[in-house]
């Protein structure tokens, strides 16, 4: 568990380049609601996160058109030009507000569906080198060279990095320092350090957002969790008339 107030670090400053819908792939619509707003509400409706500072690009003009840019507990700073950069600034806006003592959930824009029950695993399981969200791959997985196999890698030692991933800000902050080439995740950087973070399991349903066909496969995950959440409620109701000796 973690001790000292948390805030969410989310860079929202790429391009969408591989989605190529001609605006940032945050901006789409997802079930009437743009990306951005799914993967807010979600970090907004967990109550132990503070605050969530949002890094975007300073000429994105989408992004003072959702209502939430202007929510009380949120806080925008600008992006960089890579997604390290645009963390750096964020976990530097969270250093400021919390001080030495703040801890930092880096979550990613381009993931709206990420559920809460996995982020509080995250916070349970968290020791003080951190702790991120992945999966067990589950193909075989090859070594290439020159196009050709080198060699199979061990899979049972393989996870696929996700997010959220949850650190010390200062320590974070210390660890992405100046240098940010091939830091593609905030645990790399932890990792630079001679640091290992928790692996928590996660779910496959946390999809980052990429490319066209990732839309009607998110479309199907949400409609998924909510028939899921109809079920707890259902469940909820015929547990609460047995006890009243309905049923
Ligand atoms: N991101 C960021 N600053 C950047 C680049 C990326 O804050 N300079 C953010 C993206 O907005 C996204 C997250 O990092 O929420 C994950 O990055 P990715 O999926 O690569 O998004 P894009 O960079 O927008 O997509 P692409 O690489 O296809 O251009
Ligand atoms: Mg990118």
């Amino acid at each position: 568990m973690i001790q000292g107030p948390l805030y969410a670090v989310v860079p929202a400053a790429g391009v969408g380049e591989r989605m190529g819908a001609g605006f940032p792939k945050q901006y789409l619509s997802l079930a009437g609601k743009t990306l951005a707003e799914h993967t807010l509400n979600r970090l907004l409706s967990f109550a132990p996160i503070e605050k969530v500072i949002v890094a975007v690009s300073d000429d994105d003009p989408w992004w003072p058109t959702l209502s939430m840019a202007s929510h009380p507990r949120v806080t925008t700073v600008t992006g960089g030009e890579s997604r390290a950069r645009s963390v750096r600034n964020g976990v530097a806006q969270a250093l400021m507000d919390g001080g030495e003592d703040a801890w930092v959930l880096v979550h990613d824009m381009a993931r709206p569906l990420v559920r809460l029950s996995d982020i509080q695993k995250l916070l349970d399981a968290c020791d003080d080198q951190g702790a991120i969200l992945a999966l067990p791959v589950v193909d075989t997985i090859k070594q290439a060279a020159d196009g050709h196999i080198d060699k199979t890698l061990d899979r049972d030692t393989i996870w696929r990095a996700l997010t959220p991933q949850l650190f010390r800000a200062a320590a974070l902050y210390e660890a992405l320092g100046e240098d940010l080439t091939g830091i593609t995740d905030e645990a790399s950087a932890m990792e630079r350090q001679g640091l290992h973070p928790v692996l928590v399991a996660g779910h496959s349903d946390n999809i980052k957002i990429t490319v066209p066909e990732d839309l009607p496969l998110a479309r199907f995950y949400l409609a998924r969790q909510f028939e899921a959440e109809q079920l707890e409620v259902g469940r909820f109701e015929v547990g609460k008339v047995e006890e009243s000796g309905g049923l």
